[in-house]
């Protein structure tokens, strides 16, 4: 297959874990016979200090036509001056939304070898199995902002339409899983909410009748998530709730750096993205974890790419990788960590070796 791919490997560790991860790419291409093109563009940080904006229109064109876009992170102490007129997290909503990318998914799967770096009991997360949908394009992120000397506001608004698409989203991908779908919101106060729960409630009842709902207020589900992560399916909610949650899921999973996302909309072209940011505290020491871009990139070649066995070739190389104790030092527990670059060329060498598995592997 041919494909055309966006690279974005924005600030901080982005270009770090963004090279990485394309290196895998073009292991898989090299072994499975595809032709990936590579377009890297600016966003973020490094688009405003060589052309004065986050997103240049040169970059969205490319993601426009091009088959998927992987994306390192966006931003850091140097752009965030509360000041400032731009920043580099503007180039990445405004990407989200430019492309509709309205539903974020971010699945949370706690390795065995990872399990020690959580901070969360290891018989609680055995058998963890979720995925967060996250509304990317609407909610308090992109309602009507106001500042004045003495106050500001965020406003925070949601429509049916955006409710509706986003839970059939989730939905549909309960009907693959379990079939369960905890909807998130904050209805005892929040009028969203009220109207995010009405439609859920009314979605599932009428196109979904196999999908057990079920409503969390969001603040008792971010204690249910730790206390009882296991008992979670598809969990749905809204931009702002889900951005946190997710984060907040990562420690189930042992490290921010194992989490991987894609985002979606009704075109062909999709994100993809790890949950984490620029981590500005390690950057430039070769020290990132890669494995959350790597996952992203297995991601976006099962939901853009259609190529669902070169993805369980990505995912089991890094699993593999963390079986064999190749960790990083965000996951090492004060055991030897490897390099970024080291962890990949061995992630690349794995990729290579498995080509001879594939046959296997489609049968
Ligand atoms: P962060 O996710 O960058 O870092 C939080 C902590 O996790 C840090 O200690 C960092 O070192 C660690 N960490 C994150 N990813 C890691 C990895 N791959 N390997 C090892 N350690 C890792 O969050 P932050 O510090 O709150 O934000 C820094 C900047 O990143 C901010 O400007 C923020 O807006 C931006 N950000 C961008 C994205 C994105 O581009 N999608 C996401 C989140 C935050
Ligand atoms: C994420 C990030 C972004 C968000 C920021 C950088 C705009 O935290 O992708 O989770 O809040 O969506
Ligand atoms: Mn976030």
């Amino acid at each position: 297959m041919r494909a055309e791919i966006t690279v974005l490997p924005g600030d901080g560790i982005g270009p770090e874990v963004t090279q990485s991860a394309v290196a895998v790419l073009r292991a898989v291409a090299q072994s499975h016979a595809h032709q990936f093109i590579f377009d890297e563009q600016l966003i973020g940080g490094a688009a405003i200090d060589a052309c004065g904006e986050p997103l240049p229109a040169a970059t969205l064109a490319s993601c426009r036509k091009a088959d998927a876009v992987l994306l390192g992170a966006v931003g850091g102490p140097k752009w965030s001056d509360p000041k400032a007129k731009t920043r580099p997290e503007q180039g990445l909503l405004a990407l989200r939304k430019g492309l509709g990318l309205y539903a974020n998914l971010r699945p949370v799967v706690p390795h065995p070898v990872a399990l020690g770096a959580s901070p969360i009991k290891s018989h609680l997360l055995t058998g963890v199995d979720l995925i967060v949908v996250r509304e990317l394009t609407g909610g308090i992120y992109f309602g009507e902002k106001t500042r004045n000397a003495e106050a500001a506001s965020d406003l925070c608004t949601y429509s049916v339409v955006e409710i509706e698409r986003v839970v059939r989203r989730a939905c549909r991908l309960a009907q693959q899983r379990r079939g369960h779908v905890v909807s998130v919101d904050k209805a005892n106060v929040l009028e969203t909410s009220r109207l995010w729960r009405e439609v859920a409630t009314r979605v599932a009842a009428q196109e979904f009748p196999d999908i057990r709902l079920e409503h969390q207020l969001v603040d008792s589900m971010a204690m249910h998530l730790i206390a009882r992560p296991r008992d979670f399916d598809v969990i749905v909610t809204e931009n702002m709730f889900g951005d946190i949650l997710t984060d907040e899921a990562a420690m189930l999973a042992g490290s921010l750096g194992l989490l991987p996302s894609a985002s979606l909309g009704e075109g062909k072209v999709g994100l993809y993205e790890p949950i984490h940011g620029s981590a500005p505290d390690i950057a430039g020491r070769g020290i990132a974890n890669p494995y959350a871009t790597m996952l992203s990139a297995a991601m976006l070649l099962r939901h853009s790419l259609g190529l669902d066995v070169e993805a369980k070739v990505i995912e089991s190389a890094v699993s593999d990788a963390l079986y064999a104790g190749e960790l990083p030092a965000d996951l090492s527990e004060g055991r030897p960590s490897m390099s970024t670059r080291d962890i990949t060329a061995n992630i690349v060498e794995r990729i290579a070796n498995c080509c001879c598995h594939i046959a296997e592997l489609r049968d």
